[in-house]
C-alpha cells in the first residue's frame, strides 16, 4: 500500500496554467495508452485540493468525453477545502480541511490495502511530503512549456534528492518518471 502523487506536468514544472487550464495537456497524451489504467486499478482512495475538484466540476463534459463519466472515480475521494463546495451526484466525497495526518489515516482504512492517490495540486502533495506520508512521485512530463502556472511540487528537495526508479517514453509528447520518495526520506 503506497501513497502516490501521480500527475502530468509541463516540461517547466507546471500542472496547470495560472487560470487552471489543462487544454495544453490533452493533445500530448492518450489516457488509454498510458500507465493510467494499470495505475488506477490499484487505487483505493483519492485526495485532491479544491481547485482540482472545481476543475472537474467545471469541465464535466470534457471529463466525460475523456473517461466515459463526468465523475470518473468509483473510489472514495477526500477534497481539501475551507469552503462549502457543490457535491457531485453519485460521487463518494468527503470535504475536509487542516492537517493531512488524520485524513491519511482515514484514507488508509478506506483503501483497505490498495494505494492512495494524491491527485493534486502540488502544495497538497507537498503537505503529505512534509508529514512524511508520500511514498512515490509518478510524473508524466509533457513536451510543452507554459512559462507560468500552478506548480508541480513547490517544495525544496535537495539533500538527499529523490531516487529515480524508472523512465518510460510515451510517444513524442510525454515521458514518465517514477521516483521513490520514501527512500529519499530515509524511512
Ligand atoms: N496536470 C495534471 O495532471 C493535474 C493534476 C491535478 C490537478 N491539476 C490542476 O492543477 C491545478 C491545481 O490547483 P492548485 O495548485 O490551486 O491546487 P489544489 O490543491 O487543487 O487546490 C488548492 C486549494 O485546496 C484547498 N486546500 C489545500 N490544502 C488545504 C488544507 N490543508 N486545508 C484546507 N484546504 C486546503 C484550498 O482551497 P480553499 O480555497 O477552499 O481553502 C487551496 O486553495 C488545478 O487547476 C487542477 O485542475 C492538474
Amino acid at each position: 500500500m503506497k501513497t502516490q502523487y501521480y500527475t502530468a506536468t509541463s516540461l517547466d514544472g507546471f500542472i496547470a496554467t495560472e487560470d487552471d487550464s489543462l487544454d495544453w495537456l490533452f493533445s500530448l497524451g492518450d489516457l488509454t495508452n498510458s500507465s493510467y489504467p494499470a495505475f488506477i486499478a490499484e487505487v483505493g482512495a483519492l485526495v485532491m485540493g479544491a481547485s482540482t475538484y472545481e476543475w472537474i466540476v467545471r469541465n464535466a463534459d470534457q471529463v466525460a468525453a475523456e473517461t466515459g463519466a463526468a465523475w470518473p472515480y468509483t473510489q472514495p475521494v477526500w477534497v481539501f477545502t475551507s469552503r462549502k463546495l457543490p457535491l457531485i451526484e453519485g460521487a463518494i466525497i468527503r470535504f475536509v480541511k487542516g492537517d493531512v495526518q488524520p485524513i491519511h489515516k482515514e484514507m488508509r482504512e478506506a483503501a483497505a490495502g490498495k494505494n492512495i492517490w494524491i491527485v493534486g495540486g502540488g502544495d497538497l502533495a507537498g503537505q503529505f511530503y512534509d508529514a512524511g506520508l508520500l511514498d512515490e512521485l509518478i510524473v508524466q512530463i509533457g513536451s510543452a512549456t507554459l512559462g507560468r502556472g500552478k506548480q508541480l511540487f513547490p517544495r525544496r528537495v535537495l539533500s538527499p534528492t529523490l531516487r529515480l526508479v524508472s523512465v518510460r517514453q510515451m510517444g513524442a509528447g510525454m515521458a514518465e518518471l517514477r521516483y521513490d520518495v520514501s527512500k529519499t526520506q530515509g524511512r
